[in-house]
């Protein structure tokens, strides 16, 4: 089975946006697994321009409910620690975090040592705190980035999430994949001998992830603009329930090594 986690952090920009109660958080993550979600998965940022501290022990009482994983995406910083502790997700992906983007501009630079060293004490820190926690690193596809995974692996990290941006951004351009679908088949074999899991996410439409699961690379797909985004004029259950389908129905597990 690939499971789908649908980020929905953009239910809460909308929020943001007008200091309002809704739409609710609690609302939508119902939603997405009525319709077919494996798993919700929510970005709790340092400067809090959507997901806010309450949403995330309000979104795990969901998971709970549905018997599901919350997947908490979050930087290495202390007072972040602090919260993910304290709202026992089941899953933390790490990330990296500055102020000025947009969005998540890519993956964890684990080549430069202080960053290795910040990730390192993150991932000591959340599982001294939550010893059935189970983390997963967002990285690029680079067989050197993956060597620094190896030194971090497993007990204490349970699989990756290859940072999928610029895949989709080539897909959106028509340019070419092969690149990609290259990288993706060298980096599973590697993070297969480790023994993780192989995420993906990042700017991924349906097409895109479509396309993707046809090559069999992935067992995990967090996926949130999109969604919001198209949930704007098919409704959000409606979105969820149609991808969820198609990826049960593209899933090409035989693809794999
Ligand atoms: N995975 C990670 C690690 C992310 O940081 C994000 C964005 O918060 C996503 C998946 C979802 O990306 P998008 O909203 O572009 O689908």
């Amino acid at each position: 089975m690939v499971r789908l986690g649908v980020n929905i952090d953009h239910v809460a920009t909308i929020r943001q946006a007008r200091g309002e109660e809704y739409p609710s958080i609690v609302a939508a993550a119902r939603t997405c697994f009525m319709n077919g979600a494996d798993q919700i998965t929510i970005h709790l940022r340092e400067d809090r321009r959507h997901i806010q501290d309450t949403d995330v022990s309000a979104v795990k009482l969901v998971t709970r409910e549905f018997s599901l994983p919350l997947n908490l995406e979050m930087g290495c910083s202390d007072e972040i620690i602090k919260v993910a502790i304290e709202s026992a997700p089941d899953w933390v992906c790490l990330v990296p975090e500055n102020r000025q983007e947009r969005t998540t501009e890519g993956g964890l630079n684990l080549l430069d040592k202080m960053n290795f060293a910040r990730v390192k004490d993150a991932i000591k820190q959340l599982k001294s705190g939550l010893p059935n926690l189970k983390i997963s690193l967002f990285i690029e596809s680079n067989p050197d980035i993956l060597k620094q995974v190896k030194e971090l692996s497993a007990p204490a990290v349970s699989a990756v999430e290859i940072h999928t941006g610029d895949y989709a951004r080539a897909f959106l351009n028509e340019d070419d994949l092969q690149p990609f679908f290259a990288s993706y088949t060298r980096s599973r074999e590697m993070v297969k001998e480790m023994r993780l899991g192989f995420h993906a996410g990042h700017g991924l439409t349906y097409e895109s992830t479509l396309a993707l699961l046809k090559k069999g690379f992935f067992e995990e797909f967090n996926i949130g603009h999109w969604i919001i985004s198209e949930s704007i004029f098919q409704g959000l259950g409606s979105v969820v329930k149609k991808l969820k389908e198609a990826i049960n129905a593209n899933a090409n597990t035989n693809a794999r090594g």
